[in-house]
């Protein structure tokens, strides 16, 4: 963390390769806004909140970084250079300044790290980041000279054949000397292909005035990838998810095909629990240790203790699930499911706002909602909670120790005793008290010998 740090963040422009009528740097990757991925690098790095250069939806952008930074406007989006200047009024110049774009998310701290040591070791005005890509394309080409020292860069558009051959390339992440930076900023030019201002000449000027200018190549030039289209942002999801699998598996997570999982960054999942295949975690979800999630399990703002095992097929959204709950396979728990410990809900079981007590069982093919159910409840199969008269939605509540009978409708509102029976094939539409029967089935009538006579004729 360092006290005497400025950074700067470049956001105003929209991002058009990316069709979108968002601008890019609140699209997402791994559950959260691009935007954030550089702002926590910015926090990890400097004492104070870094400077966002916005234009394009600065209210948006506004209000989804909110107090994570201090703003500066630019109007109208003329070139980076334009862009830094547009942040000096709140910028200290006596420190140091390290410049970001909102766009490259990828950055490691350590790579951040590297290039301010080598900016403050070597006495540069400004030290940049450099990469190889396999493909320089865009990017603009790093220009040394014969000694090996970087004496400009080329924008791709401005560039010669033999500049377009160069290899290394500007990855837009620079270290600045304030004092060094923004009094050259006054003086940039727009005599270039695309007529702007280029962030990027300052570094001819500084070298003509007898600075110091330097750069360190990133080991790996994903780190400096821009999201500009969507393929881009693919990618940078992927990236970021690759390492977020990589994190949990060091902290003592199995997954048995780490490559088939969707995870986001926001994620925590507990040791030595096990992930199958094609399992997609999202939001807020929180999973504690010892548990299984198989196959094909969707979660999203789901919260599961310790020792709970998840089967294949299953969709919960804004749940709970206590210790050693067993959910699935194809259940569907919907937004305010509470199961307590030891709860088990079956194969096509749906659950919604409802709250089941310690080792309650819904085991097989039934609607629970908007219902309170006791602890040691047992739902039969296919057992219906009839919760929606048409205008409102009525609660049902089954006490501790209940025992609904296989292929019941549970007409609400409705209350069920402590420990009362309801016989199967029922419909229950008055409340049952405690210790009570409740059957409401026409009795059975049986004919003998019925079939024998219906065939004579
Ligand atoms: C820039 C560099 C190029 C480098 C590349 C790395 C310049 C002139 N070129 O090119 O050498 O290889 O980044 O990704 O700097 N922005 C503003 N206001 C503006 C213009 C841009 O805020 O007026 C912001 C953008 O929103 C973006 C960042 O600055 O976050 C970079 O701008 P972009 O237009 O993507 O620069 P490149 O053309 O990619
Ligand atoms: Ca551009």
């Amino acid at each position: 963390m360092n006290e005497n740090l400025e950074v700067i963040i470049l956001a105003a422009g929209l991002g058009t390769r990316m069709k979108s009528s968002k601008i890019k740097i609140l699209h997402r990757a791994a559950g959260r806004p691009i935007i954030d991925y550089v702002l926590d690098l910015a926090s990890e790095l400097s004492a104070q909140p870094p400077v966002m250069v916005i234009g394009h939806q600065r209210e948006q952008v506004q209000q989804a970084v909110d107090s994570r930074a201090r703003f500066a406007i630019q109007e109208e989006q003329l070139g980076t250079g334009h862009a830094v200047l547009q942040a000096a009024p709140h910028v200290d110049a006596a420190k140091r300044v390290l410049i970001l774009s909102g766009d490259v998310p990828l950055t490691r701290r350590e790579t951040l790290q590297r290039l301010l040591d080598e900016h403050a070791q070597s006495g540069n005005a400004l030290t940049l980041l450099t990469m190889k890509p396999p493909d320089p394309g865009m990017y603009g080409r790093i220009v040394r000279d014969d000694s090996g020292s970087v004496q400009r860069i080329v924008e791709a558009n401005d560039a010669s054949e033999d500049e377009k051959r160069i290899d290394e390339v500007n990855a837009g992440i620079y270290v600045f000397d304030g004092a060094h930076l923004f009094d050259n900023l006054r003086n940039l030019s727009t005599n270039n292909a695309q007529g702007e201002y280029y962030l990027t000449d300052l570094l001819h000027t500084l070298r003509e005035r007898g600075h110091r200018v330097g750069a360190v190549i990133a080991d790996d030039p994903i780190e400096a990838l821009g999201v500009n289209s969507r393929a881009d942002l693919a990618q940078v999801d992927s990236e970021i998810q690759r390492r977020v699998v990589e994190k949990l598996m060091r902290e003592g997570v199995t997954f048995r095909n780490p490559s088939t999982v969707v995870i986001d960054s926001t994620v925590t999942i507990g040791a030595d629990t096990v992930i199958y295949p094609f399992v997609t975690i999202e939001g807020t979800t929180r999973i504690g240790r010892d548990c299984v999630i198989e196959p094909g399990v969707h979660l999203m703002n789901v919260q599961i203790a310790d020792n709970v095992h998840v089967k294949t097929g299953t969709v919960a959204e804004d749940a709970i699930i206590e210790e050693e709950a067993s959910v699935g396979p194809y259940a569907h728990l919907r937004p305010g499911s509470k199961l307590g410990r030891k709860v088990k809900v079956g194969n096509f079981v749906e659950t919604k706002k409802a709250v089941f007590g310690e080792g309650a069982k819904a085991s097989h093919l039934s609607y629970i909602g908007d219902a309170e159910v006791g602890a040691g409840v047992n739902i039969g199969a296919g057992t219906i909670t009839c919760n929606y008269d048409g205008v409102r939605k009525n609660k049902t509540i089954l006490e501790d120790g209940v025992f609904i009978g296989s292929d019941t409708q549970l007409v609400a509102p409705v209350r069920v005793g402590r420990g009362a029976y309801v016989g199967a094939g029922s419909t229950i539409t008055k409340d049952v008290p405690p210790g009570a029967l409740a059957l409401s089935r026409t009795p059975q009538k049986t004919i003998e010998g019925w079939a024998e006579r219906k065939k004579k004729g």
